[in-house]
């Protein structure tokens, strides 16, 4: 009996532990869910990313565009987390994994951020973050940088390209 609570204790404790670190931040503009692979590599193709560029990951998650930005394109990144475990996970893989020099980890709320440094901007937030987010790259982005946005677009912007497939919607700001 004892050894049967303590296994329910523990998938609870498991339950608990999962429903956390995929909802708690759904308060602050979205859920965790990784982009995935071939979602990213769209991302940045449509972006045309390169080594002249500063990406700016508004919820970088688990670093699924962060690091492949930073390795595959040579980019300088900046990656904007707000949950403290995948920020934990985002400095191990940029200690562990690099390339150092060109990723920064930033733990914080994206909405508090200055990203007029960024030449591109990914995003995969909810709709509300969406429009909470949309004024502010209005009002900080630069002539010709890009936002690229996966699954919610950015309302009442008109993309300049998109990869229906894998609902990507790319933006250049004029
Ligand atoms: C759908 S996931 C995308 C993760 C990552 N960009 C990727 O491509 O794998 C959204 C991420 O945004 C983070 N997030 C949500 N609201 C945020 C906020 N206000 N400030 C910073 N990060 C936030 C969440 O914690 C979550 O990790």
């Amino acid at each position: 009996m004892s050894e049967l609570l303590l296994v329910a204790g523990v998938f609870t404790a498991i339950a608990f532990a999962a429903a956390y670190f995929v909802f708690a931040s759904f308060v602050y503009g979205a859920g965790y869910q990784p982009t995935p692979r071939r979602v990213v590599e769209s991302m940045l193709t449509k972006a045309d990313v390169g080594p002249n560029d500063v990406v700016y990951d508004l919820g970088a998650g688990t670093g699924a565009i962060v690091f492949r930005a930073a390795r595959e394109r040579g980019a300088t990144v900046v990656g904007v987390e707000v949950e403290p475990l995948r920020i934990a996970i985002l400095r191990f893989r940029r200690r562990f994994g690099g390339p150092r020099e060109r990723v920064t980890i930033r733990w914080g709320n994206l909405f508090d951020l200055d990203f007029r440094p960024a030449t591109v901007v990914a995003v995969f937030l909810w709709p509300a973050a969406m429009d909470r987010l949309k004024p502010l790259l209005e009002a900080q982005l630069r002539p010709g940088s890009r936002v690229v946005s996966h699954w919610h677009p950015v309302p009442g912007w008109e993309p300049v390209a998109q990869d229906v497939g894998n609902r990507v919607y790319l933006y250049r700001r004029p």
